[in-house]
């Protein structure tokens, strides 16, 4: 698809092209500017794309409205403050039932048992200006399980956090990846995070699809790092340094024993 914010403006989405699977945990990745918050937002239909479609299941989405993608496509904004309406955990959570007015009794249960998947059930009474930055962002992500969708997209879902809260983050989406096959899409700069929790990244560069790939492969690609302004890993420079030639197979196997690792521990 191509997009511009206004007729007078350049395309600020040119030609962007890519395919998702069912169930995958993806990441975009790309600079400051680059065009990623804004195909989450054509994706989302807070926007209309100029030209191109964007297809779920194979069907044509561009003609629902934000609410009707809503149900199927949520998205987490990059400031969570924007998304948070209702003062009670539990009503900021149920809000997209009740605006859609299903039955209390239903609300409660889909409430109740989203909450327990993301921790924050004992929680439910509590004002959200109460709790840690980490939870609010649960909260956030638990409004938009409660519609079951099928597909998350997050922007920049760890910023600003540290190493502790990103990484219980990061855990918890997922555990809901595998557990309950939805599709991640997870928009960020940090490359680590890229490289550690998915396996699949889409490289946006000056609005334009860059490279697709696996994540390791992406990121020991100079040409493509160079072109995207993304800053290497420091697993790609001690391959370098230690004479490792094939430092994507490097990268993956130290990612793999680290995770091992804080497995066991
Ligand atoms: N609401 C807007 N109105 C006009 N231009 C915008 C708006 N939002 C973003 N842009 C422009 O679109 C381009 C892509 O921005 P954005 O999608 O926010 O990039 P990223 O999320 O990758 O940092 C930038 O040139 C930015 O200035
Ligand atoms: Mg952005």
């Amino acid at each position: 698809m191509s997009f511009r914010y206004d007729e007078n403006a350049p395309f600020c989405i040119k030609n962007v092209s890519f395919e998702i699977k069912k169930g995958e945990m993806v990441s975009i990745v790309g600079t400051n500017g680059a065009g990623k918050s804004t195909i989450a937002s054509l994706i989302c239909g807070f926007y209309a794309q100029n030209e191109g479609q964007i297809l779920l299941n194979g069907e044509d989405i561009s003609n629902l409205s934000i609410k009707e993608r809503g149900e199927k496509i949520g998205f987490v904004l990059q400031n969570q403050n924007q998304m948070i309406s209702k003062s009670i955990i539990f009503d900021e959570v149920a809000l997209g039932l009740t605006v859609r007015k299903i039955p209390k009794d239903e609300i409660k249960e889909r409430v109740n048992k989203v909450l327990k998947i993301c921790g924050i059930y004992p929680y439910r009474n509590w004002p959200v200006s109460s709790i840690s930055f980490g939870q609010k962002k649960r909260v956030t992500i638990a409004s938009i399980l409660v519609m079951n969708p099928s597909v998350i997209i997050l922007d920049e879902p760890t910023a600003g956090q540290d190493f502790a809260h990103y990484t219980e983050i990061m855990k918890f989406l997922r555990k809901l990846n595998r557990e309950f096959g939805i599709t991640i899409i997870m928009i960020t700069h940090d490359m680590h995070l890229m490289l550690e929790y998915t396996d699949k990244t889409i490289v946006i560069s000056d609005g334009q699809v860059l490279a697709t790939g696996k994540s390791t492969d992406i990121l020991t690609n100079e040409e493509i790092t160079r072109a995207a302004s993304l800053k290497k890993t420091s697993l790609y420079e001690l391959a370098k340094k230690c004479g490792i030639e094939n430092a994507s197979e490097f990268a993956d196997k130290f990612i793999h024993f680290e995770q091992e690792n804080r497995r066991k521990s």
